[in-house]
């Protein structure tokens, strides 16, 4: 709407300000005019978490979390998942549209051609201990692509950033295949050009001395439906990383890795192996309701629930659940299903998860998949990070393309000392220290 404003009243001038609106906004830096004398700095906004701030514009991902909607580039999840390939839709979230069959033939061409790693990755890979956890491998694996590809600096080339794109694509499931093999002491296997996105990962992951690796069509397919479903989420904690790093014009590379640090957190990408030791925990459906009370008294959450956007069903929970049914007809069913499926219904009907608008998040399901897929828990996050270094590469891209954008620095307020008189050492007395 034309002309809408928001009138403010400083209450200690009576000073008033027309502040405009657009797209449900205020700009924050529209408050700096607003001060109580000709020295004050002028007012800020305090926002710890961005509860409530937009930090871009965007046009990749659309989240309405009342109702439970997630779109890409306008197009519904639930349509992505049924009709399309992953690198289909790694196409439409990086440059916009869906891609035409010539178009996504020379992308899935391109990734393609990306997937082998360089021979002193693999080593040092080696240099992990056995038990290391592989997303700590992976994290640190994917900075170091860094030093390999020095030209990745040069972000200000289209067409360099589309190759670090292509190779960042291609290359994250090898990487993610080799910390599995490494953590079981087997030899790596390497791509094969033959074979769809997810099939050779499977086959990086879980070919032994057979000529050809065959991945099971079920399996291959419900895995690429999880990635689209994890392919992006707006501006997530992790998205925000990306951002934040690359802002500061450093290599895709390290951003992606910082990323993939930020996920790995037990309330972010973490979560879904954190679902599996809670599951484990709880160890049978009689014991739900004790476990509940523990969270409801504040002892522990449940995992896999709650979200800061999504306040009624995560839409890609929904559809995860629909692909494990396809997946247990071929892997057998998840003896913790049932216990999952029981913990939701319980929660679901509970004053303190209702109340809190908390429910299923898309980690609640995916690992009780993966796991009947034969991945270890430690796993999970790295298949989560695999596609959504898509997503990651999209708010990177949009990020450096947006003219509005700088490098990012929040401000603080400051509530330390005064300035003091400086000590020297013979005269200090100890006292306790903070921070
Ligand atoms: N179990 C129990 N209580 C919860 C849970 C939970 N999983 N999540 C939120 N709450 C409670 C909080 O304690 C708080 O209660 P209060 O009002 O009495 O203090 C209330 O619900 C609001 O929660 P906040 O923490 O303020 O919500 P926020 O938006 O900051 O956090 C988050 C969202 C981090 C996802 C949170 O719900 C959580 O920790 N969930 C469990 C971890 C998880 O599943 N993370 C994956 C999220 S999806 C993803 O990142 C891919």
């Amino acid at each position: 709407m034309a002309n809408e404003s928001v009138n403010i009243v400083d209450k200690r001038t009576n000073a008033s300000y027309d502040l405009p609106i657009s797209k449900g906004t205020i700009r924050a830096m529209d408050l700096r005019q607003i001060k109580a004398n000709a020295d004050d700095f002028g007012l800020m906004t305090y926002d710890p978490a961005f509860m409530n701030t937009a930090s871009c514009q965007s046009a990749i991902t659309f989240i309405d979390g009342d109702k439970g909607i997630l779109r890409y580039r306008g197009y519904s999840i639930e349509d992505l998942a049924e009709k399309c390939t992953f690198l289909e839709v790694a196409y439409l979230i990086l440059f916009g549209e869906l891609p035409t069959t010539v178009q996504l033939t020379q992308w899935v061409n391109e990734i393609t051609h990306h997937t082998m790693i360089h021979e002193t990755t693999k080593k040092f890979l080696e240099g992990f201990s056995f038990n290391a956890h592989p997303m700590g491998m992976y994290i640190s694996t994917v900075a170091a692509l860094s030093t390999i590809y020095p030209d990745a600096r040069n972000i200000s080339d289209p067409a360099t950033r589309r190759l670090q794109i292509c190779r960042l694509i291609g290359k994250v499931p090898t990487i993610a295949a080799y910390t599995y093999r490494h953590s079981l002491g087997y030899p790596y296997v390497y791509p094969d050009n033959e074979l769809s996105y997810t099939e050779n990962f499977m086959n990086m992951l879980w070919r032994m001395v057979e000529p050809k690796y065959q991945a099971n069509a079920v399996l291959a397919r419900a895995l690429d439906i999880l990635f689209i479903l994890h392919a992006d989420h707006e501006q997530n904690c992790s998205a925000n990383v990306m951002r934040a790093v690359g802002s500061s014009q450093a290599d895709p590379y390290v951003c992606t890795a910082a990323a993939a640090a930020a996920l790995s957190g037990p309330l972010h990408g973490g979560a879904n192996e954190e679902v599996l030791r809670m599951l484990d925990e709880i160890g049978s459906k009689e014991r739900i309701l004790a476990f509940l009370e523990n969270v409801k008294a504040g002892r522990g959450k449940l995992m896999g629930f709650g979200h800061r956007i999504y306040k009624n069903y995560d839409p890609r929970a929904r559809i995860i659940k629909w692909a494990a049914d396809r997946v247990f007809e071929v892997t057998g069913r998840n003896p913790k299903l049932e216990i999952a499926l029981e913990l939701e219904r319980i929660a679901l009907a509970d004053e303190y998860f209702i109340k809190r608008k908390l429910y299923p998040n898309v980690d609640f399901y995916s690992g009780i998949i993966y796991q009947a897929m034969g991945f270890k828990p430690e796993m999970f996050t790295v298949l989560f990070a695999i596609p959504r270094t898509v997503g990651w590469l999209a708010q990177w891209q949009e990020m450096l393309a947006d003219p509005e954008q700088k490098i990012s620095r929040p401000r603080q307020i400051y509530t330390g000392h005064e300035l003091r008189k400086f000590v020297p050492i013979e005269k200090r007395t100890a006292e306790a220290v903070v921070g």
